[in-house]
Order: C-alpha cells, then structure tokens, then sequence
C-alpha cells in the first residue's frame, strides 16, 4: 500500500515551511528508494476563508486516513476576534485522530552551543524531551466566556494520565533513564492525582529514576541547569509554556519540532512555532523545525528510520557550517536555507 502523507499548510509561514519539508522528502524518498502519495488540504485560517470551518470535512477524512500528518501553523490576528478561531481546528484535530502524545525534543547539537541565549557550559550536552499530555487538561475542559466573568476547568482521569505516563516512561528507558514529573500539587487537586498515577507506575520501572518538581521550580531549572533533565512528562497547558522555553534554551523556537502520537501509527507532525504573522510572506522563516518534524514522521510513523537520520545529519551540517536563518543571527532566506540542508542529505 503507498504510503500516503497528507500535508496542512495552514497560515501565515505555514505554507512557507511546509514547502521546506516537501522539498526535503523529494529528495530524501529518492536517496533512500521509497515513494509516497502526498495530499494537500485546507485547515486553520486557510480553512475558515474557504470552507468557513478551521477543520473542514474532507480535512478530517484525509487526516484520518493518512500516514502521517505534516502540519505547518495555524493562527493569526486575521481571525483572531471571529466566531470560529483557526485555533479550534487545531484542538479538533488532536482530539478527533486521538493524538494523546506530543513529544518535543530540545536538543542542543554539539558544536551549537552558541545558538542557544545561555553561556555555552550551561548548555553543553542539553538533551531533553518534553512529554506532553495532548487531549486533556484545561484546554479541553469546559469553558464559559464572558467580559465580567469567565471560567475554564481542568480535568483529568487515571487512564489519562496512564496512558502518556507509561509514554514517558518507556522514552525514559531508552534513554537515560530519568524521568521528571511536572505538576503542581501543592495547589491543584489534578496535579496530586497526576503525582499519585506516577508514582503507582514506578513501581513496574524500577530501571527509570522519577522525580516530581513543581512546574515553577521546573521553569526555573529549565534554564539554570538544562542538562539536568532527560525526561520531562507533563500535562497539557504545563507542556505547552516549559516546550517552548526549552526550545528558546536550545537556539530558537524555529528549531523545534513536535510529534503528536495517538495508539495507532500514524501521527501529528509539526514545528513548535505558530504562524509567526510578524514575518509571514517575508521569505525569512527558519524551516528547520517542520524538516526536523518530518524527521519525526518518517522515523515514528512511515518506517523510514534512515531517512530520519539523513535529515538530521544534513541539518546539523547545514546549522555548523554556519547556515540559519535572521533568528539564528544569520542571514539564509527560507528557501536558502532548505537548499543548504538538502544539498547535505
Ligand atoms: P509564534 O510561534 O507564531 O511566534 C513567536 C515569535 O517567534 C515571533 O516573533 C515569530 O516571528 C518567531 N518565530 C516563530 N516561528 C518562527 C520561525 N519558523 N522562524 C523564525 N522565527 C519564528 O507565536 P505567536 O506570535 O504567539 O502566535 C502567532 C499565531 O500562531 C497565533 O494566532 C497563535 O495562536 C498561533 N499558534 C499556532 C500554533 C500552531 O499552529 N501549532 C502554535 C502556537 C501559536
Ligand atoms: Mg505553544
């Protein structure tokens, strides 16, 4: 069967990233022997233009079928005060394909240093991956909006904390073995039953060192010592602030990239950033975080191990002979850029 990747551009340096990533599959699928069907669909801002709906019908059916999904970004102040947001189609999208699971590593590559706004020796050998519950928590809960008064919950289940505990503790195995659990349970009553779940699951990993940290302790070491942690596992709204400022700690947000795994195969693959309006259409995006988000796809869902790794051999590369984009202090255009990443494949 072909394999088929669907991608969504979606807004502002969405389609100029994405069109980064398919460039660097064309050439990755033919050094490794290997062909694809790609789709391209409508979603976020795009999908509100055409379809008046962020996550269009033929959207979510060609999502549910795919592979893997390769998404740029959606967002901007185009839509910002509409009754439908580009935003919910992001949040429909992890729920309805059940993606439970995001992963963003923040990897500081040796010789790299200097990328990152922390002095070189805080940083050497920083190698980290977030875990972060996807489909829960108070981005999910119940919602009432209102100028004088408004509300949001959040809520948790056992199963839900289970299943993307038991995520981070297998990630923890093959990796260095230590696992951080961010939470605040000195406040929140979905924090302590979050703590408890965790602590019940050490017990079949007696290989893996767990510890707990307040989420505020854990901004704090986030960058004062970053390479302290192997491990992060954290829940929702947690994972989307402390991701972001270890993707600042390992360079800049345009490097980062995600994966958002559900209990099949396929995937949700998509840089950090959002659609960054403030250069949107300039030509000046740093691509790097959706190539390193194909890199996750092809590795986690389409069994292209190789290819994964050409990708980000040919990164690295790119980044220490001195390429990058304005957010790196350089001075590569997008596409000048992706030639320099795929001319190292
Ligand atoms: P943002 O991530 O779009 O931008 C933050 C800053 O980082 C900006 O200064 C931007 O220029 C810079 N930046 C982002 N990506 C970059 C890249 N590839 N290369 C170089 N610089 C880059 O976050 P912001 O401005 O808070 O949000 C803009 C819109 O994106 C909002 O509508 C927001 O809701 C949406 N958003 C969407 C996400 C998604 O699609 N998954 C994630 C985060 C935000
Ligand atoms: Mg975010």
């Amino acid at each position: 069967m072909t394999t088929k990747i669907v991608f969504l551009p979606g807004d502002g340096v969405g389609p100029e990233v994405i069109g980064a990533a398919e460039a660097v599959l064309a050439k990755v699928s033919e050094q490794e022997g290997f062909s694809y069907a790609a789709e391209h669909h409508a979603f976020g801002g795009a999908a509100i233009d055409s379809h008046g709906d962020p996550f269009p019908t033929e959207t979510r059916a060609a999502c549910l079928a795919a592979d893997a999904v390769i998404l740029g970004a959606v967002g901007g102040p185009k839509w910002a005060g509409g009754s439908v947001r580009p935003e919910q189609g992001l949040l429909a999208m992890r729920s309805e394909l059940g993606t439970f699971a995001n992963l963003r590593p923040a990897t500081i590559m040796p010789g790299l240093e200097a990328l990152s706004p922390l002095r070189p020796e805080r940083v050497t050998g920083c190698d980290l991956l977030i875990v972060r519950e996807l489909t829960g928590g108070l981005y999910f809960g119940d919602r009432e909006e209102g100028s004088e008064a408004a509300l949001d919950t959040c809520r948790y289940s056992r199963d839900e904390v289970e299943r993307i505990a038991r995520i981070a503790f297998d990630a923890a195995r093959g990796r260095r073995g230590k696992l951080t659990s961010v939470d605040k349970a000195n406040v929140l009553a979905t924090s302590r039953l979050w703590r408890s779940v965790v602590d019940d699951m050490a017990t079949d990993y007696p290989d893996v060192t767990l510890d707990h940290m307040l989420v505020d302790a854990a901004a704090m070491r986030l960058v004062s010592a970053p390479t302290d942690f192997d491990v992060i596992l954290t829940e929702n709204l947690f994972g989307d602030i402390l991701s972001d400022q270890a993707s600042a700690v390992a360079g800049s947000i345009g490097l980062a990239p995600s994966a958002s795994l559900g209990s099949g195969k396929g995937g949700i693959f998509e840089p950090i950033h959002g659609s960054a309006p403030d250069i949107a259409g300039q030509g000046k995006a740093n691509p790097v975080g959706t190539i390193l988000s194909l890199a996750m796809a092809l590795r986690h869902s389409l069994d292209q191990e190789a290819a994964a790794v050409r990708i980000e051999t040919a990164v690295s590369k790119a980044l220490a002979d001195g390429h990058g984009t304005f957010d790196l202090g350089c001075s590569d255009s997008t596409k000048e850029m992706t030639a320099a990443i795929c001319e190292r494949l």
